[in-house]
């Protein structure tokens, strides 16, 4: 069926390109490596990313996750970067979810190991990645889709600028067995 309206920004807008290093405040966005396998894997035994990011990995999972996100860059259907610091220490993750070129919107999803919490270290990878999606890459829109229960990632969709558009009830089941979000917050 022909479309009626042109694609917001064509294919290849990102995939044209290999996946960028960014940088922001001390700190780097990167692609990932084969080397970022043990801190993905310790990553995912954080409870609070288990909760929210709803799994844990193994090695041989966290290597095909880093496979996946490099396809992802390929056929534009999503983006990951390892936010490190100067020593190309592992602080946490950002990144597309649900990337559509053709709409110029993107979903940004992140995560933070429990050590660098509360540094600003997801506020400046936000920061970072939405300035270069708005100013290289030329989206129109992103989105933070949180739970009203998450109360830090809120707050980081609230210090980086974001506006509350609407509140969804996924009603989805979370590792602990109850749903999110829990009875009573809405
Ligand atoms: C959410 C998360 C990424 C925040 O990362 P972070 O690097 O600690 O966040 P920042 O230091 O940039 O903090 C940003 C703001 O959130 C606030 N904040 C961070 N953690 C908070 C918490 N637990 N409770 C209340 N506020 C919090 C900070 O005070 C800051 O607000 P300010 O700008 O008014 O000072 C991190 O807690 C995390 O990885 N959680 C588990 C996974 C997760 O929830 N991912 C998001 C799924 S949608």
């Amino acid at each position: 069926m022909p479309a009626l309206v042109a694609p917001f920004l064509p294919a290849g807008s990102l995939s044209a390109r290999p996946q960028p290093r960014l940088s922001g405040r001390g700190l780097s966005l990167r692609p990932w490596a084969d080397e970022d396998i043990e801190g993905l894997v310790t990553a995912y035994t954080d409870p609070d990313i288990q909760r929210w990011h709803h799994c844990s990995l193994d090695a041989e999972e966290a290597a095909e996750l880093i496979l996946h996100w490099r396809k992802a860059w390929d056929t534009e259907g999503g983006a990951s970067w390892a936010v490190v610091d100067a020593d190309d220490s592992l602080l946490g993750r950002v990144g597309f979810c649900g990337l559509r070129l053709s709409e110029g919107v993107a979903e940004i999803s992140y995560w933070v190991l429990p050590d660098a919490r509360r540094r600003g270290v997801a506020t400046s990878a936000v920061t970072s990645l939405a300035r270069w999606a708005f100013d290289t890459i030329g989206l129109q829109r992103l989105e933070i889709r949180h739970s009203v229960a998450n109360v830090a990632s809120c707050a980081v969709a609230v210090a980086t600028g974001f506006s509350e558009d609407t509140r969804e009830h996924t009603g989805r089941v979370v590792p602990d067995g109850s749903r999110d979000p829990p009875p009573g917050v809405r």
